[in-house]
């Protein structure tokens, strides 16, 4: 099964070829073009401004993946349905339904979420060759517009657990870095600064680590970043470091102590981290540390596949073709909308 599959859901254009078949994923092309040095300059992402951009971008994107004459060796067309951006993801779905149309192929609406969730099928051929014996899964969504638990029973099966009330881990890596000026996206240049410090050095709060439902609030921690800063009056390159330390460490505690005892509660076979901060380093160290302690495998993707790409949503588009979801034909194609708030624990 060939699969070509469009991501816009946020500021990232993405095109991606795929050919799977049971036991074996083989990713063809991945191509992503992005548009964070034009967000930059804002400190964060302008909606218009990347819809219009994904429309300059998505035509010679598509060129450069496939030849016309080659869309008779596709099987399917997949995109990204949401959540995202409601600007950037009509960009996207247009695109993949004109081209469904037009080679009469049949549309697969992934979900953005789920698309994170499958980046870890790529790359790791264990999972592909055999996943039965890993479900149920726990999976830790950590990015820019998302931090959730869910339980993954099989394919296309999923049950939240837990959200966060206000603000994802992505977006509070981010404001952090916006209170100290070091530039956006904030997530990695924090990691980086934290490896050079005290994560001791701030008492920080970890909020909500202690209460028996699996939310997070992130929105209190970065309160008392601000307060604590404001106490500091002006900061020199080691209190920064010291601060994106004791930051970092405090959000880290949080996310692994709730993902640690949803696991035994729930009897996981195996624990996944997904999304964009799911490339943050220490995060990965120290949920394998814990994981090898209960034995319990991890999977986190690789890091060309922790951001949006378009390679997770063929994924994403395989096992849900696999497993009988949903499809739309041709005649059904016009109904077929983005949708910007689309929980995954929806469908
Ligand atoms: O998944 P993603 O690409 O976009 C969404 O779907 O939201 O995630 C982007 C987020 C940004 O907030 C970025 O700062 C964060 O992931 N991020 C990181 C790291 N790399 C990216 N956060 C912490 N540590 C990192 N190494
Ligand atoms: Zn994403």
């Amino acid at each position: 099964m060939k699969i070509l599959a469009i991501e816009t859901s946020c500021d990232e254009t993405a095109i991606a070829l795929l050919s799977a078949k049971q036991g074996s994923l083989k990713l063809e092309k991945n191509q992503i073009y992005s548009q964070i040095d034009i967000h930059k300059q804002y400190g964060g992402v302008v909606p218009e401004v990347a819809a219009r951009k994904h429309l300059e971008t998505i035509m010679p994107l598509l060129d450069s993946t496939i030849k016309p004459k080659d869309f008779k060796k596709i099987d399917y067309i997949a995109v990204t349905q949401g959540p995202g951006l409601i600007t950037s993801l009509l960009l996207g779905t247009t695109v993949a339904k004109t081209l469904a149309f037009a080679n009469n192929l049949p549309l697969v609406p992934v979900n953005h979420i789920e698309g994170h969730i499958y980046s870890n099928w790529l790359g790791h051929d264990k999972l592909v060759k055999d996943d039965k014996k890993y479900f149920p899964v726990l999976v830790l969504i950590v990015s820019g517009g998302h931090t959730e638990l869910i339980l993954m029973t099989g394919h296309g099966q999923y049950k939240l657990l837990g959200k966060t009330l206000d603000d994802a881990v992505g977006e509070a890596f981010d404001k952090v870095a916006k209170l100290m000026e070091l530039g956006y996206p904030g997530g990695p240049i924090v990691s980086d600064l934290a490896q050079g410090g005290d994560h001791t050095a701030y008492k920080l709060p970890r909020p909500m680590i202690n209460n028996k439902d699996y939310d997070f609030s992130l929105a209190g921690l970065k309160t008392a970043v601000l307060y604590a800063l404001e106490k500091e009056g002006d900061v020199d390159t080691k209190e920064i470091k010291n601060m994106c330390d004791s930051f970092q460490t405090a959000v880290i505690d949080v996310l692994i102590h709730k993902t640690m005892r949803a696991a035994g509660e729930f009897g996981v076979k195996s624990i996944m981290i997904a999304g964009g901060v799911s490339a943050n380093n220490a995060l990965r160290q120290a949920l394998q540390t814990k994981a090898d302690q209960y034995k319990l495998p991890l999977f986190y993707p690789d890091l060309k596949f922790t951001g949006d790409n378009a390679a997770m949503i063929a994924a994403a588009a395989y096992y849900q073709v696999a497993n009988s979801g949903q499809v739309f034909k041709k005649q059904d194609l016009m109904s077929m909308q983005p949708k910007a708030n689309w929980q995954l624990t929806e469908k």
